[in-house]
């Protein structure tokens, strides 16, 4: 076979942004830059590549604005170029906003036991002294790349991370991701990957169904997060029910805890047929259930992938 192509999808984030001041960190405006140029500023992709690059642009957004409608059809292209012999792997550059959620809902719906799925990102803008995205990307395209890649990851900062486990833990910082508990699945330097774990384990078929089958955005459940606090109060699920929402995930305290009076309205809600799972607001670490909880937790998926993981099985459900 000829040799195998790397597609880099573009969708935005900082990673494209653009500022009017050169130092400006902060005050930029993310999703202007498309995914051609970015591949055009960095020396050695091709390279890395060790075959074609083909670019392609799904979206241009601010990461913090995803919704079902560009996962739909980020993850369609992903699958359409995944099926094809020719090619070796797919990159994805993203906003770092939502990275985890958008590398969890493509770990959930795509067939990645073969090749992998590589999303990268970027803190500072493309206009910035000293970006980040060009090394992030070359590193990401050197990922994708090796040999018995699979998956979907999220590379940034020379750490290579799984959907799983990936999460941004800084608003600032260039180092702005990690894995908790887990730590990263491996480094890459100087193009080389070097992994301290294996590859993340992907099912011949995704968890939560093909892409081809997930429906229309406009069909998708209603899936809210909630939070335990001190003084939290039932009235946001009480209202949420009312408002008909289909599932509920709880950020609580602690090893699952609630504050009661949030407890007693989630119970309230499951008895009328919400479907409630608990995650922990902890940033590191997992719910550990008790026999006789009362709400099911999210077996160790932080808020935001247990409610994308809640939405899908629900879909499912339907269908
Ligand atoms: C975004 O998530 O699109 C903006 C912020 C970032 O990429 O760091």
């Amino acid at each position: 076979m000829s040799e195998q192509k790397i597609v880099v999808l573009g969708t935005g984030g900082t990673i494209a942004g653009t500022s009017a001041q050169a130092g400006d960190n902060i005050g930029y405006t993310a999703a202007q830059v498309g995914v051609e140029q970015l591949l055009a500023a960095v020396p050695g992709l091709q390279a890395a590549a060790r075959g074609p690059l083909v670019a392609e642009q799904v979206a241009q957004i601010d990461s913090k604005d995803m919704d079902a409608a560009v996962w739909l059809a980020l993850a369609q292209r992903c699958a359409q170029y995944l099926a094809q012999p020719d090619v070796r792997g797919v990159v994805v550059t993203h906003g770092t906003d939502t990275l985890e959620e958008t590398a969890w809902f493509l770990h959930e719906v795509l067939q990645t036991a073969a090749k992998p799925v590589v999303l990268t990102c970027a803190m500072r803008p493309a206009t910035a002294l000293a970006p980040d995205g060009p090394q992030n990307l070359l590193d990401a395209v050197a990922v994708a790349a090796a040999e018995g890649a699979r998956g979907v990851l999220a590379v940034a900062s020379g750490k290579i991370y799984g959907a799983r486990n990936v999460q941004k833990v800084h608003p600032y910082r260039v180092d702005a991701f990690n894995a908790g508990d887990a730590g990263p699945l491996g480094w890459v330097e100087e193009g080389r990957v070097r992994l301290a774990q294996d590859w993340p384990p992907a099912p011949e078929l995704p968890a939560q169904g093909a892409i081809e089958n997930i429906a229309p955005a406009a069909l998708w459940p209603r899936v809210e997060i909630v939070v335990s606090h001190a003084g939290a109060s039932g009235l946001l699920v009480d209202a949420l029910v009312r408002d008909g929402v289909d599932g509920l995930v709880v950020a609580c305290t602690g090893n699952g805890t609630l504050h009661r009076d949030l407890e007693a309205a989630l119970l309230r809600a499951q008895g009328r047929g919400v479907r409630v799972v608990r995650s922990t607001r902890c940033a590191e670490g997992r719910v550990l259930p008790k026999p006789g909880d009362a709400l099911p937790d999210s077996e160790g998926l932080s808020p935001v992938k247990a409610r994308i993981s809640l939405l899908l099985e629900l879909l499912r459900q339907r269908a």
